[in-house]
């Protein structure tokens, strides 16, 4: 089928090289030149484990294309995928002028039928005024061409987005027509062979679907990082209460790991704008307005600790940073932990040593050249001299250190750990300082 996926980011260019890989021409239409030409020049714009093996792939077969060329992109795709960003506006609500745009590109360029399929993560509603927009572009034309507008919203996690899409758990749409389901049952037959995982809906029940996922998985960390602090004050460990708890297939292990708060493009901005789709509607989302301020409230979680350990006043000291992304596996860095550790650290007068397998750039681009920054280029050179050591994402190069060498690099074996990567008795036993979240020797103890 001739596909067009509008957006060449994390999730456009996954979607568009996937759907490729099952034999579809696709081309991927972004307004960013210079993410169009390196992925001409045989580059890609975003660290995602596999994608380049697979763009490479239907590249060379002839099936994937990159253009900036509206009109052409508009003229071949009888599926338009919308992908572009959402991200939030001022009041918190999703800012849908990229998603209208491209509503409209289509509505003044279109000359035959088209699916047009949000996959953005967009408001309950979005449906409609998408809809709105295409038919205003045709009427301002004289057209009346028959088009649908479908809603798809897209599940996958950056780091494992390509194995997520192309091992889906279910495939959530949203129509109003048998057109347009008939035409999304095809597209997505080869990625369900082994069940059918297409859950087929209303378009606004998709829309809030997509809301509600992030929503739920929001709240369990938030609900965890809560608890952490809590047990921390009360001499219970964390990690065993997850364990307790997890076991009971009502509540399952996924997502129940307390750390230093959750960042990314996609939970912090989609918790804000159904905070905000609720307010509109009158309707105070009170749960979630709590697992907000309980994430903003424990990204700072890891620098009150150092603030305790070692007052108030950073002048003259540095630390080292290990992890800079929001999470393993991507350099993507929208919300990350990291940069409110940074902008703490530096406002207190300290100076920062990071190091990170992939975001460096993504960390230059963002600080610029800011001189109390240093990146190093491996995670033990960042420790050379450094006060203390801070782990805010769980690479598993991170998982398994020389803890001897780690002892000796740093001025004093302090680590401050955001992901909880060591037992708290071993720390004791190398003779390192150890603050990890809600985790206690003592509770540990007990248990030998
Ligand atoms: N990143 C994720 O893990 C993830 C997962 C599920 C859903 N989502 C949702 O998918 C959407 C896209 O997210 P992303 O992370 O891929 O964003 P992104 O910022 O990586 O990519 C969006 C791309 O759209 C392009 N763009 C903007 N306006 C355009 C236009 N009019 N025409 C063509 N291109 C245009 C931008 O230049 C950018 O390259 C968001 O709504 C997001 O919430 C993201």
């Amino acid at each position: 089928m001739k596909i067009t996926v509008v957006g060449t980011g994390y999730v456009g260019l996954v979607t568009g090289a996937c759907l490729a890989d099952m034999g579809n021409h696709v081309v991927c239409l972004d307004v960013d030149e210079r993410k169009i030409r390196v992925l001409n020049e045989g580059g890609i714009p975003i660290h995602e484990p596999g994608l380049d093996v697979v763009v490479k792939r239907n590249v060379a077969a002839g099936r994937l294309q990159f253009t900036t060329d509206v009109a052409a992109s508009v003229a071949h795709g009888t599926l338009q995928f919308i992908a572009v960003g959402t991200p939030p506006d001022e009041d918190g609500s999703a800012d849908l002028q990229y998603v209208l745009a491209a509503a409209r590109n289509i509505g003044r360029l279109a000359t035959d039928y088209k699916l047009v399929i949000d996959k953005s993560t967009v408001p309950v509603g979005t449906a409609d005024k998408v809809q709105a927009a295409i038919d205003d572009e045709l009427g301002k034309r004289g057209l009346d061409l028959a088009f649908s507008v479908a809603s798809n919203p897209e599940f996958l996690k950056e780091g494992a987005a390509v194995e997520d899409f192309m091992r889906p758990d279910r495939i959530v749409v949203g129509v109003s027509d048998e057109r347009a389901a008939n035409l999304l049952r095809a597209i997505y037959a080869p990625f369900q062979r082994t069940r059918d995982k297409l859950v087929v809906m209303d378009l606004r029940s998709a829309e809030l679907t997509k809301y509600a996922a992030n929503a739920m998985l929001a709240t369990r960390i938030s609900f965890m990082n809560e608890l952490a602090l809590l047990a921390e004050k009360m001499g219970a460990d964390i990690e065993l209460v997850r364990q307790g708890i997890g076991s009971d297939p009502r509540i399952g292990y996924h997502f129940l790991y307390a750390g230093c708060g959750y960042g990314g493009s996609c939970f912090p901005k989609d918790v804000k704008a159904l905070i905000r789709t609720a307010s509109d509607q009158g309707q105070d989302l009170k749960v979630l307005q709590a697992v907000e301020d309980a994430n903003d409230h424990q990204k700072t979680v890891l620098t009150r600790k150092v603030l305790a350990r070692f007052g108030q006043d950073l002048s003259g000291r540095r630390f080292a940073l290990w992890g800079l992304a929001f999470k393993p596996n991507t350099d993507d860095m929208r919300e990350a932990t990291s940069r409110v550790v940074i902008d703490e650290l530096l406002a207190r007068g300290a100076t920062v040593t990071a190091y990170d397998p992939v975001a460096t750039e993504e960390a230059k681009r963002i600080f610029g050249d800011e001189p109390r920054i240093t990146y190093a280029q491996g995670p033990m050179e960042a420790l050379e001299g450094a006060e203390a050591l801070l782990i805010i994402t769980e690479w598993k190069e991170f998982r398994s250190p020389d803890f001897d060498r780690l002892k000796t690099a740093l001025k004093q074996p302090v680590v401050f750990d955001g992901r909880n990567l060591y037992e708290p008795a071993l720390m004791r036993d190398f003779g390192i300082e150890y603050h990890a979240i809600g985790r206690s020797v003592r509770a540990q103890a007990a248990l030998a």
